[in-house]
């Protein structure tokens, strides 16, 4: 039997490798299990991250929302479980709005804010899972929930896959437009008051990509470049199914909404993916940011449900991508999507070195040491020189992940075949990539390095590829590589970057929490 010195030894350890993985610039729960972000909302000076969440295990279950506030999306705290299933069911996705005129009547002629979101339970009298639309107020800027008396608000019998409700204000027509997705389309619903709904179109049936159960959709209206021009992005995540190696993933669809229904601008063949790395899910964009800020920023869940539920972190499990900007650029192949991470991510900028013109050949690559694990990396490459490229981020024991461009290809990707734990899922170690042109001759990339992660963005945002990492130990060095030939890297940037959390100081972290 360990004495009682020996127990707190093991406890101790238990906790370290629990947090092993913990990431230090992205959102993660305090503890127990986190899926889709939720009910993402800017008021009276706080952005809501609310999350599906399981209080009680580190595998997805009974779905509660979970809930943190920041000032800047890059600091958070963690508040007390916002709502619990109830009589109804489980909660599972769905959003949260201003009620800036009190439409629904629920806020005494003042404003507050509303939750629409997905009851989860199975029919009384066949058993069959059952998915309704309901509602939650809150008078106290998110503190304290009211389920609505008359819920479910909207019910559709003969779905069984009806979820993922998104609800904004469409100023044209004066009334609420909600997005749930039915399966294999989406449906669009009008309102006057967020109680009552009637179906108004739907979309999708043939359209995009069906490898999976479509899941969270998003709709709204972008510029495109400084045109004076806009469109509308349609975002539907698509699930897990055993034929597709890449799991769960997320396309867009731009065109036009013209306040009842979606209407596609490209062939329903044509897909495009928000990002091409395998961890970036059901996505969605924070509401009732203020015009004078005017971004569209979006958030997702940074794991794939292909092995969500096995990933090596403890008794916590789940974050979140970077939050990050979206716009649209008009190019040869379409209108595209740009993502950035939010300009508030530049606050944790610690340290920075900058090189220029350096030449790499196969004898002499570019190797820096690294004492810090967090790191933003900015590269302008010329790429002319027609050789593989590799980026490769060594931990002190036998880890690398790699991040190359094969400028034959035109192929852009990810190798984390040997990034450390990785034979918790045989689809977890991959090497997976998307095409990247290179604009007169180079390309950029901008890579975001947190313990537990990676995000790739290349030529400013226009593709993404975001990959958890689980390295058997710390960073310890950035190595820069060419297979053949010489090349110049014309300019690079390491910036260390400061946690969001206090290393070691649980409490921290862990203060706000109201066990449920
Ligand atoms: C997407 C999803 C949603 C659902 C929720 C349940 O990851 O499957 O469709 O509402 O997760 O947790």
């Amino acid at each position: 039997m360990p004495t009682k010195e020996e127990m707190m030894k093991i406890e101790f350890s238990k906790q370290q490798n629990d947090d092993r993985f913990r990431p230090w610039f992205h959102f993660s729960p305090p503890s127990h299990w986190m899926n889709d972000p939720n009910g993402l909302v800017y008021y009276e000076g706080e952005y809501h991250l609310f999350y599906q969440h399981h209080p009680y295990g580190n595998k997805w279950g009974p779905m509660h929302w979970g809930h943190a506030v920041s000032q800047d999306m890059v600091h958070w705290r963690h508040e007390p479980i916002a709502l619990f299933p109830d009589e109804h069911g489980a909660i599972f996705s769905g959003c949260c709005v201003v009620d800036w005129n009190n439409s629904s009547g629920l806020f005494e002629g003042s404003h507050g804010l509303v939750a629409i979101f997905t009851h989860a339970d199975t029919c009384p009298k066949t058993g069959r899972p059952r998915q309704r639309q309901s509602l939650a107020y809150s008078s106290d800027k998110g503190r304290t929930w009211h389920k609505y008396e008359g819920n479910p608000v909207l019910t559709e019998s003969d779905l069984i896959d009806f979820r993922d409700p998104k609800v904004f204000w469409h100023s044209q027509n004066e009334r609420w437009v909600m997005a749930v997705v039915a399966g294999d389309h989406v449906r669009f619903y009008g309102s006057k008051n967020l109680l009552e709904w009637s179906l108004t179109g739907e979309f999708g049936h043939g359209e995009g990509s069906h490898d999976g159960v479509w899941e969270c959709p998003d709709l709204f209206e972008l510029p495109i470049d400084g045109s004076g021009r806009s469109k509308w992005v349609l975002i539907i995540s698509i699930g897990d199914h055993p034929d597709y190696p890449e799991g769960s993933r997320t396309q867009y669809f731009i065109g036009e909404f013209d306040g009842n229904t979606f209407i596609n601008d490209n062939p329903a063949d044509h897909i495009q993916w928000l990002d091409y790395g395998r961890d970036n899910y059901a996505g969605v964009t924070w509401s009732d940011i203020p015009d004078a800020d005017g971004r569209r920023v979006i958030i997702g869940w940074m794991s794939n449900w292909k092995y969500a539920n096995e990933t090596p972190t403890g008794d916590w499990r789940g974050a979140m991508t970077l939050p990050r900007v979206l716009s649209l650029t008009s190019r040869d192949e379409g209108i595209l999507l740009i993502q950035k991470p939010v300009r508030e991510m530049e606050k944790l900028r610690k340290e920075s070195k900058s090189w220029n013109a350096i030449l790499i050949t196969p004898e002499a690559p570019f190797i820096q040491k690294m004492q810090d694990e967090l790191l933003e990396i900015e590269a302008e490459m010329d790429v002319r020189s027609g050789s593989e490229i590799r980026v490769k981020i060594k931990s002190s024991g036998q880890s690398e992940t790699i991040i190359g461009y094969d400028p034959e290809r035109q192929w852009l990707y990810i190798d984390r075949t040997k990034s450390g734990v990785t034979d918790f899922h045989p689809s977890f170690p991959c090497n997976h990539g998307a095409k990247l042109v290179s604009e007169d001759g180079k390309i950029k990339l901008h890579i975001w390095l947190d313990r537990n992660a990676i995000e790739v963005y290349a030529n400013d945002g226009l593709i993404a590829m975001t990959d958890q990492i689980f390295p058997d130990a710390p960073l310890d060095q950035i190595e820069i590589s060419v297979k053949a030939g010489q090349y110049v890297l014309n300019s690079l940037h390491i910036h260390t970057l400061n946690s969001i959390l206090i290393p070691g100081d649980s409490t921290e972290w862990e203060s706000r929490r109201v066990e449920a």
